[in-house]
């Protein structure tokens, strides 16, 4: 489509926006801070999230995102404003963002591919209820494509079953591409925004918001289904070329290429490009293995077995990356980890937030621990309680003397958060660097190695560590795609 933005489009006055996550959060935050006419409305069932929203104290908001403190102070009691009043925020606003959560399905039709739409469902339901006026409803959650046809089908039930005036609606389709970490700076000059729908005004009404600070030429216009399905196919480009990368790391380990060579030299060909061409332990997140496995169910559902299994390879190479990581740890370290002690250093998905959610370090630990291994984890911004629930497993502490746990003695696995790497690595027998913490990549590996039992190991999976450093200091080390190096 690309339809000329010469609608009339009335400007909007007041945005809710369904879900303070770790998008609807960041998101309207921008938003409130651009464009200060408009008065912004996050809201979400879980009252103990709103109230950290409202923490006087910006260091504790719920999402760790550089820059987003300042944001928030900003416009927060301004114009933006965090609530569970669900109901009132919807019943005020002249648009409603739906940011809700979409995770994969656990039980039923499509288990395990397919995209759980309760949340969602809920939300059109919700917005058919209460909205009051004409109200532009836009899909900022990532759907399954033609998701807008469900929601436009609940929201026209409420248009002629309302008793009052009548309300009317427009839905669009409007994804989100802000990465984790780079939020702030995703949402304040992003690449494009991406507006799908069929109600000129509508359309032009959001792009007049963000009119506000995105030069025109960045606010691509489409329709709806393309919209959704450029976000599903967006992250299935990406995550594709991070298994293309790890595929090509694992060779380089057994053929003595080195994979940042390569990516370097690959990344120079203009259509080729050096993004996203890091080998590391595979990619965690909330988003990829969800919206790959959604397209892989949508492609099956249309009959396109090959298209599906063509984009769930990338899937299965990532689960393959994390599991070759664990089984390496275990051959180098002579075959056995039952009762030895091994420092995890960083458990987040990635480096700048403090979100878990799908991290390698989590089925790396837990292959780990099933091999009776006692870990000292440490991340810069993940609490203990979040480490606890993505393991399954509460901490137990070495005992006080610094000797091993009953755990230990017994052959099960076990772990404890470490406060800092020092700590993380007292007495162990390896360190795995699992996210790209900018200070993993200075570490005192002279220091370090005095506290650990040696022979010492460090498995970089991220490729950060100063090797020259952790050679020096008499450790041995394996990198990925670059394979190993004795001291
Ligand atoms: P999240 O789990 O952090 O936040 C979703 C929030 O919605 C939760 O706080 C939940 O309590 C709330 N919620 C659910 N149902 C509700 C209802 N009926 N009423 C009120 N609140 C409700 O999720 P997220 O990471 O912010 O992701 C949201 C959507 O954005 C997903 O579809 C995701 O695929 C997409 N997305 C995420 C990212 C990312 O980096 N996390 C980036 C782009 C797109
Ligand atoms: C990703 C996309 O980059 C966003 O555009 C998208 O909006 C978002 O998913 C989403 O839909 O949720 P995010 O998952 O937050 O963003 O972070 P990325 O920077 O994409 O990293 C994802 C994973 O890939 C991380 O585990 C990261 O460490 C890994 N990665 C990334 C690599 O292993 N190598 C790379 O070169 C890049």
């Amino acid at each position: 489509m690309d339809h000329a933005p010469n609608a009339v489009a009335t400007p909007i006055r007041s945005i809710c926006c369904i879900g303070a996550g770790y998008v609807g959060g960041p998101t309207m935050a921008v938003i409130a801070d651009r464009c200060p006419h408009v008065q912004v409305t996050v809201v979400d069932l879980n009252a103990a999230r709103i109230a950290a929203w409202n923490d006087p104290d910006l260091s504790r908001l719920p999402v760790y995102e550089p820059g987003l403190d300042a944001v928030v102070g900003r416009a927060r009691g301004r114009n933006l404003s965090f609530s569970t009043a669900v109901d009132a925020a919807i019943a005020e606003a002249d648009m409603v963002f739906i940011s809700v959560n979409t995770p994969t399905k656990t039980r039923g039709l499509g288990a395990g591919q397919a995209s759980d739409l309760r949340w969602v469902e809920a939300c059109a339901r919700q917005v058919a209820r209460c909205a009051q006026g004409h109200t532009i409803v836009v899909e900022k959650s990532t759907l399954p494509v033609r998701t807008a046809e469900a929601i436009r089908a609940i929201l026209a039930a409420a248009e002629r079953e309302s008793e009052g005036p009548t309300p009317s609606f427009s839905v669009l389709s409007n994804p989100e591409f802000l990465a984790e970490g780079t939020a702030i700076s995703d949402l304040e000059q992003p690449d494009r925004v991406l507006i799908g729908g069929e109600d000129p005004a509508a359309v032009e009404a959001l792009a007049g918001l963000y009119g506000a600070w995105v030069p025109p030429d960045r606010i691509l216009r489409t329709n709806v289904w393309s919209s959704e399905l450029s976000k599903l196919t967006a992250n299935a480009f990406l995550a594709q070329r991070i298994s293309s990368i790890n595929a090509i790391a694992a060779f380089c380990e057994s053929s003595g290429a080195d994979v940042q060579e390569v990516a370097r030299a690959i990344g120079t060909d203009s259509r080729i490009g050096p993004k996203f061409l890091k080998a590391g332990p595979g990619f965690g997140g909330s988003c990829f293995q969800k919206d790959i496995l959604n397209l892989v169910y949508l492609c099956r559902h249309e009959g396109l077995d090959e298209v599906a299994h063509y984009w769930e390879a990338v899937v299965t190479l990532n689960t393959w990356q994390q599991h070759r990581i664990a089984r390496l740890v275990v051959n180098r370290l002579f075959g056995t980890v039952t009762g030895k002690r091994l420092a995890i250093l960083g458990f987040a998905f990635k480096a700048d937030t403090n979100d878990t959610r799908e991290s390698p370090a989590i089925r790396i630990a837990g292959d780990l621990l099933e091999e009776g291994a006692q870990l000292a984890i440490h991340d810069f911004k993940v609490p203990a309680e979040r480490m606890a629930a993505d393991l399954g497993l509460e901490p137990t502490p070495p005992d006080a003397g610094g000797g091993p746990g009953a755990a230990a003695l017994s052959g099960e696995g076990a772990w404890w958060p470490a406060a800092s790497p020092e700590e993380a690595v007292a007495g162990a027998d390896a360190a795995l660097i699992l996210t790209e913490w900018q200070a993993y990549s200075a570490l005192d590996w002279a220091a370090l190695a005095s506290r650990m039992r040696q022979p010492a190991w460090v498995f970089d999976a991220r490729g950060v560590a100063d090797a020259a450093a952790v050679q020096a200091a008499g450790l041995r080390l394996w990198r990925v795609g670059q394979g190993e190096s004795a001291p």
